[in-house]
């Protein structure tokens, strides 16, 4: 078994395990990433996407994203646009929030983001004089916390400018780069290019970060072996499995793996979740138990006799009904009655 990999630090900030929990729009709210946190593991967790253009016209429903409390500490907040000058006040905003690093996405490629010329459409130009330049530079000078890029390998699979890109951000005074190895015109389909994660870590001195299809502690340690990366990002695998994190860095220290949770252990950590979100939220319960079906009824995927309890997660509009649904299987009820 190859050494595991040890801690880093991005601009002073450490980083004590290298697992780092991805941003994701309508998921990693207050709640997930202190589960992710609290379960152990992850070193590092991010907010999903927030719109510079929505803080500066000063949305509620974007304020309502400003869920971080200091005890999560570090963390990142991920900001969107192409717009320098809105970047730098965004980020001074969230900056004087608390944020402890600025992530800016330079990674999505949904057409609300990329058609704005932000998100993933920046890495079609590189140079000193472009949007992701003007942005960065922006960024940094607004605030005194680091400030980290996510990226894609490229825009597509003739322009896979990911290792130049890095280049350049790193020049600008980057403190640390996430690399999701596939292209922005792949959106989620085939798989993630590892070698371009390699091909980053050659090529720049800052920490990069390794993303895409780690989704087994094995798939972890394969990452840290291929692309030398210091950090792996974890996403999908982590929805309706905070303890991934703990799961992966038990396997990395000690080539052993932890038994998976039992179906009562999910429902207590799921009924956590929700129950976090509603107590933290800033909207009201019906807006977060909605959002909450989509996260919570992924704890029991794949447990034999689970779908009921799907049914009747996915169909609550209140706490209570959330409870009512969760309470029997942490009982030790079988979940095939729940
Ligand atoms: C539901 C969902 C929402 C996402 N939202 C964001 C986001 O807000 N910002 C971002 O940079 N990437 C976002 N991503 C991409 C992830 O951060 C990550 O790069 C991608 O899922 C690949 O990692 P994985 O294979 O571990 O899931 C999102 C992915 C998913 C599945």
């Amino acid at each position: 078994m190859q050494a595991a990999p040890g801690p880093f630090s991005i601009g002073g900030i450490p980083v004590t395990t290298p697992l780092t929990l991805a941003p994701m729009a309508g998921q990693t709210n207050y709640a997930f990433r202190a589960l992710a946190r609290e379960l152990g593991g992850c070193g590092l967790v991010c907010t999903e996407l927030i719109s510079s253009q929505a803080i500066h016209y000063k949305s509620q429903k974007t304020y309502a994203m400003f869920d971080w409390v200091e005890d999560e500490s570090p963390f990142a907040v991920q900001l969107f646009g192409a717009d320098p000058d809105v970047m730098a006040e965004a980020a001074r905003v969230v900056a004087d929030a608390g944020a402890d690093i600025i992530d800016i996405n330079m990674g999505c490629w949904v057409p609300k983001v990329a058609k704005q010329g932000a998100g993933a459409a920046m890495l079609k130009e590189i140079g000193d004089v472009c949007t992701a330049t003007a942005v960065v530079e922006a960024v940094i000078r607004a605030v005194n916390v680091p400030v980290t890029v996510k990226v894609r390998a490229g825009w597509d699979a003739n322009n896979l400018t990911a290792v130049p890109f890095a280049k350049a951000a790193e020049q600008s005074g980057v403190q640390a780069i996430a690399v999701h190895g596939r292209t922005a015109e792949q959106g989620f389909t085939g798989k993630a290019n590892w070698d371009i994660i390699r091909q980053v870590k050659d090529a720049v001195k800052i920490p990069v970060i390794g993303n895409g299809d780690v989704d087994t502690p094995e798939d972890a340690a394969r990452m840290f072996a291929e692309t030398g990366c210091d950090g792996v990002m974890i996403g999908r695998a982590a929805l309706g499995a905070p303890w991934v994190f703990a799961q992966m860095w038990h396997y990395l220290t000690t080539g052993e793996h932890l038994p998976a949770p039992t179906a009562a252990e999910r429902a207590a950590i799921a009924l956590r979740h929700a129950r976090m979100t509603i107590e933290r939220g800033l909207m009201s319960e019906t807006v977060y138990v909605r959002e909450l079906r989509g996260q919570i009824t992924k704890y029991h995927l794949g447990i034999p006799g689970s779908a009921k309890l799907r049914d009747r997660l996915v169909r609550a509009e209140t706490l209570a009904q959330i409870e009512a649904a969760l309470l029997p299987v942490i009982a030790g009820e079988p979940i095939i009655a729940a």
